[in-house]
């Protein structure tokens, strides 16, 4: 005997539910189903053979994938019956006998993690028989004709997934049955109970999810982006931001987060500082987490006379919370009027604090618009800004 397990890859299904009689091909985070389990199959520590149960409709297609993947694991395909028991006989019966573990997973469950195809077979390795599931979290009704007999009790409900991992003499025993009874069941666990055999629980992963509905795909596939999302090196980014700002009488002129002594201020919801607004713009640009207009909507009068430093340490804290810091900032201002350059270190220093940059990474500058247009006639103030975001554990 060998410390290793066997694993049946059940996919002889109907796909009744899916619309699909080679559900298990079908594309789901850019790779044939399949490939998923296969290739998890393959990283478990523990699996040394695998058998795949194909269907009437998925055995020339599943052999085409094997020619064109690397899965030296597989040993042999066999032909799956009218129902799942039959399909798993088949498989099980096919596995090597000097393997004395047996699993049986479902073709159709392609985020599997090679971790819990282990457990799942160490705990059957000791125990005799041991199943992947998860606590049912939603309120679970009985329902007929349309209508709720009752609610059953949540607490000690689980829902069953696969891996399903046995000893084999016990497993050979369930297909002996299974093959003497009418009904269907749906998972090896569901004959081991009617044997009264003890059948143990691993803790699953909620994202095991089975494809056996057409939204299931959409599911998979979102889940796929985000596994992949977490492996990706993440460069710096830029981002740009523009943002311009009326002149009005009465108001003080805030600019970098700093008072400037002028004859007039800018017109605006919040404290109208037209600096800050584009530098936000520009960090949450580089993110691509939209501008400052939809974090803070100016018909929200929560924001009115916001102080804009706020809006940027906000726009900072959501830049964090998708695992970026910013790098540097550049930012032009484009005023006739008042003189700006005697202003600048103090802005810088304001803008360091509520960002959390060094001030050799703040520049700021500006110009005039030699008297052209709405800035030539003094009509208010024009900001670009470029930021650069960097990811945080870099
Ligand atoms: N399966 C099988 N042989 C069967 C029935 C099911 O190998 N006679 C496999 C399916 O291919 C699938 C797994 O068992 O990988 C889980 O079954 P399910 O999700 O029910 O798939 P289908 O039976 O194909 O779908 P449906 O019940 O909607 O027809
Ligand atoms: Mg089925």
């Amino acid at each position: 005997m060998t410390r290793f397990a066997g694993c049946v890859i059940v996919a002889a299904g109907k796909g009744e539910r899916f619309g699909d009689a080679i559900k298990v091909l079908t594309p789901v985070g850019g790779r044939p189903c399949l490939a998923w389990v296969l290739d998890a199959m393959q990283a478990a520590e523990t699996v040394r053979d695998v058998v795949i149960v194909y269907g009437q409709h998925s055995e020339a297609p599943i052999r085409a994938l094997l020619t064109a993947g690397d899965w030296p694991k597989v040993v042999s395909l066999v032909a799956g019956g009218e129902q799942r028991q039959h399909s798993m006989a088949n498989g099980v019966r096919a596995v090597a006998d000097d393997l004395d573990v047996v699993l049986v997973h479902d073709a159709a469950r392609p985020l599997i993690r090679p971790e819990l195809v282990d457990q799942c077979a160490e705990q059957a390795r000791e125990t005799g028989a041991a199943i992947l599931a998860t606590p049912v979290s939603d309120t679970v009704k009985r329902v007929e004709r349309g209508v709720i007999l009752k609610t059953i009790d949540r607490s000690g409900l689980w829902a069953a997934q696969t891996p399903q991992g046995f000893r084999r003499e016990i497993l050979l025993e369930l297909c002996d049955s299974a093959l003497s009874h009418g009904i269907e069941f749906t998972d090896e666990a569901s004959l081991g109970e009617a044997l009264g055999r003890d059948i143990g629980i691993v803790p699953g992963d909620r994202l095991n999810i089975k494809l056996t509905h057409r939204e299931d795909v959409e599911l998979a596939d979102a889940l796929f982006r985000q596994r992949q999302g977490a492996t990706i090196v993440r460069y710096p980014r830029t981002g740009i931001g523009y943002d311009v700002h009326r002149f009005a009488a009465g108001r003080k002129l805030i600019l970098g987060g700093i008072e400037i002594p002028y004859e007039r201020g800018l017109d605006g919801h919040s404290d109208a500082d037209v600096l800050l607004h584009a530098i936000a713009d520009a960090l949450l640009g580089a993110a691509a987490l939209g501008d400052i207009g939809v974090h803070f909507p100016p018909t929200d009068m929560r924001w009115k006379d916001l102080d804009s430093r706020d809006i940027l340490r906000h726009a900072v804290e959501l830049l964090k919370d998708q695992g970026w810091i910013p790098g540097n900032l550049d930012a032009t201002i484009i005023a006739e009027a008042p003189k700006i350059n005697p202003h600048v270190p103090m802005m810088r220093a304001e803008i360091a604090r509520v960002t959390g940059l060094s001030e050799d990474a703040i520049s700021i500058k500006a110009t005039t618009n030699e008297r052209m247009g709405f800035v030539g006639r003094e009509e208010g103030i024009a900001v670009l800004a470029s930021a650069t975001i960097v990811p945080s554990e870099s």
